[in-house]
């Protein structure tokens, strides 16, 4: 079992179980009040005028519902969607043909938008402000440009930070929502849900326990769940029990705040290789041997709402909090 195991990233075959998990509905969509409420009043807006709905950006780290929600949009529009990846547009017509594809008040759900190309991303300011796609036809003094007329459609982009975005992007979007890190209780929820869906019987202390450790993400809790129930069909028989629980979680090296290894790495090599920081990011990332962006999207912002590091203007640092947990969490002091 390697430390990548609970990443919140999408991993290889994930797609289909994350599929049959997937909230449908605002109604299945669990926490993140204040967005579901924004949103369902936009929704319910835009519908009553027969408007397309604004331009919505979505922002949070991986695994906290941003493809869901575009999804769930979708639905409430009981329009078509069409989803592509920032990174996957290639050349300018890609844009070019997605957006002439759109029908009226389509969904185009851009992924990881901020690692769209500047060039196409260009393309997309007159789409999204004027439904207007501008293409010049020709070259020097005999280029021309021809303006097509697009459906109003809306565009849902996810990112994990703003900050990411160039301003003008960031600027078309009418309303962006930031999803937070999810409370136990939601988790608990959203593990009872899935275990529901997965067939698998679950206690509730057992549902409450992995909601416990999953770092604030239902990505986390729901494959958590699928770990526990191998471990409860290969070495038991019948229902996970909070002890199943338990012992899957101990296989899975995640401690009793829901940090796996890679995390205790983070801050086992700020504290002893670095001194305690404050070290650079490219620097702590060679010697953890991950790349900078995924320390940054996927390990630090969990580690920063625990309050065991920080980020300062020289780098990281590991605060009182964080050395009291990595001197805490070691296997052999029966604390996982
Ligand atoms: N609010 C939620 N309620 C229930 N399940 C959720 C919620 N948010 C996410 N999930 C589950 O977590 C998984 C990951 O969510 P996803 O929308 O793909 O995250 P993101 O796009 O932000 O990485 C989904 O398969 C879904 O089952
Ligand atoms: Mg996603």
């Amino acid at each position: 079992m390697t430390s990548q195991f609970l990443t919140p990233v999408l991993q290889e075959g994930d797609e289909e179980v994350e599929q049959s998990l997937r909230p449908r509905r605002f109604d299945d969509f669990v926490g993140q009040e204040r967005t579901k409420e924004q949103l369902q009043i936009a929704l319910e807006a835009a519908r009553g005028r027969g408007d397309a709905l604004d331009h919505v950006l979505l922002v949070g780290p991986p695994g906290l519902g941003k493809t869901t929600l575009a999804t769930i949009i979708r639905e409430e529009l009981g329009v078509g969607i069409r989803t592509v990846a920032g990174p996957a547009l290639e050349r300018k017509g890609d844009m070019a043909a997605i957006l002439t594809g759109l029908q009226d008040r389509d969904v185009l759900f851009i992924d990881e938008i901020h690692r769209m190309n500047r060039a196409i991303e260009e393309i997309l300011y007159p789409a999204l402000e004027d439904f207007r796609l501008d293409i010049i036809v020709g070259q020097g003094a005999g280029a021309r440009t021809l303006t097509l007329d697009l459906p109003p459609f809306t565009l849902v982009g996810a990112t994990t930070r703003t900050g990411l975005l160039t301003t003008p992007l960031r600027d078309r979007f009418g309303m962006t929502f930031r999803l937070g890190y999810y409370e136990p209780g939601e988790l608990a929820s959203i593990v009872s849900r899935s275990a529901r869906i997965l067939g698998v019987e679950i206690e509730e202390s057992a549902g409450e326990e992995i909601a416990g450790r999953a770092r604030g993400t239902p990505r986390v809790a729901n494959r958590i769940l699928r770990r526990v129930r191998d471990v409860a069909q290969v070495r038991h028989s019948g229902a996970v029990t909070f002890d199943i629980a338990r012992e899957a979680l101990e296989l899975l090296e995640v401690d009793g705040l829901g940090l796996e290894r890679t995390d205790r790495e983070l801050l086992t090599a700020i504290t002893h290789k670095f001194g305690g920081g404050p070290v650079g990011l490219s620097t702590l990332a060679v010697s953890l041997g991950e790349e900078p962006d995924t320390i940054e999207d996927v390990y630090e912002p969990y580690l920063l709402q625990l309050g065991f590091i920080q980020r300062t203007p020289r780098g990281r640092v590991i605060t009182a909090l964080g050395r009291e947990h990595i001197d805490a969490a070691t296997p052999s002091n029966g604390l996982f």
